[in-house]
Parts: structure tokens; sequence; C-alpha cells
């Protein structure tokens, strides 16, 4: 387990990452059974977002995500990852309609506006994706919907993220509608880590 953890940290290139969970993502469930995050979202998520709603989970992985949204009655369920491997993982789930292999943190093929949510879990956790990421899931969030993300308490002080959430809010394209106390990660090999489930709502986006 640690080994393939350590791999996806280690990563230098995008092109790498994606490697690194080709080859994990038969054994990542088993390897992060219960790891906080999905629930915790999911669980946020269903507060806000009606079940009819078009949703994409961004970074999607195995589909852990997506299965948690299913059994809660959502049914409009897309999915979006770089990495082949976690996408035919998440494929097997059947609970998703459409699948997109793109690179969050770069330009997005999806027109303005396509969906009512979205929901991020473990990839701003693990770092793979820097703040900016927010400004293409902005645009293609229709206004009034919602962006639903997990994210380290440290990682939010000490990068780039505190300042780029503020400004967003500042810029009235979204607007902070709550954020969970920190919950334990309860990820095996890293005991240390923490997250936080964060909920915004958009405003409008820019064209
Ligand atoms: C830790 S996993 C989380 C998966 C799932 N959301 C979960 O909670 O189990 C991180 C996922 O983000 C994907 N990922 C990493 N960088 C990405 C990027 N730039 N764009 C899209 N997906 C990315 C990885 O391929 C991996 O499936």
């Amino acid at each position: 387990m640690t080994n393939c953890i350590e791999a996806v940290f280690l990563a230098t290139t995008q092109q790498e990452l994606a490697e690194q969970y080709d080859k994990w993502a038969t054994s990542y469930e088993n390897d992060l059974e219960g790891h906080g995050g999905p629930s915790e979202a999911v669980e946020q998520f269903s507060l806000y977002v009606p079940e009819t709603a078009r949703i994409l989970d961004a970074g999607c992985g195995t589909g852990i995500v997506g299965q948690l949204l299913a059994e809660q009655g959502y049914k409009n369920l897309e999915g979006l990852d770089l990495s082949t491997g976690m996408l035919e993982e998440a494929r097997k789930k059947n609970c998703y309609t459409t699948f997109y292999q793109q690179a969050l943190g770069e330009p997005l093929a999806i027109p303005d506006a396509s969906f009512d949510a979205i929901v991020i879990v473990g990839v701003f956790v693990m770092a793979h994706v820097r703040s900016h990421a927010f400004d293409e899931l902005i645009r293609i969030t229709k206004p009034g919907g919602h962006i639903i993300f997990t994210l380290r308490p440290e990682f939010y002080a000490n990068t780039d993220f505190k300042a780029k959430m503020d400004a967003l809010q500042a810029d009235g394209l979204w607007t902070l509608i709550n954020v969970t106390a920190p919950f334990h990660g309860r990820f095996k090999a890293h005991p240390d880590v923490n997250l936080q489930v964060w909920v915004y709502a958009v405003n409008a986006y820019n064209k």
C-alpha cells in the first residue's frame, strides 16, 4: 500500500501521475479502505444538492464517491479522471452515465454551465491539482450550482488555496456555504492527515 501512495506523491509529471494511478487502480480501494473524505463529502453534498441534479465527480478515481451518491438516490452522475486505469474501475460501478478523460488544472473540453454540482474528493488532498483549477470548475458549473471538495487544513492555510478561494469570493464568482470542522483522514500510511469538506455555491462564471 505504502509504495503506491508514495509513488503518486513522488510523481513529477502528469503523465507519471496517471501511470502510477493506472498501476494502483485495481488495489486502490483495498489499500485505502475506510479512508476519510468520500462519506463526509457525500453527507455535505446531500444537504445542498437535489437528486435530479446533473453531477460531475471530478477526479472520480475508482468511483467510490459516485457509488455513495448513487446509494443516496443520485442518478445523473458523470465522472472525470486523468487515469485510464482508475476510469476502468469506475466504469465497473455502473453508476456514471458519461466519462471524461481530462486533466483538472487545464482547460476542460466541457461547455459553460454544464453541471448543477461538482464533487472533488482526494484530488486537492493529494496535492495533485492546484487551486487555479477552480476557475474551470466554476465555468462549467451552472450559476446557483454547488462545488463541494475535500482539502487538508494545512494546504488551505499554507499554500495559495486560501488566497484563491477568498479571491473567487471577493470577485463574486462563488459564495462559501459551509466548511466542516477538521476530521481524521483515516489513511493508514499517513495517520496525521486531517481533512475538511468545503461547500461553495457558484454565482456566475467568466466567459
Ligand atoms: C486519491 S484519488 C481520489 C479518487 C476518488 N475521488 C476517491 O475519493 O476515492 C485521486 C484521483 O485524482 C486523479 N487525478 C490526479 N490528478 C488529476 C488531474 N489533474 N485531473 C484529473 N484527475 C486527476 C487520479 O487519477 C486519481 O484517480
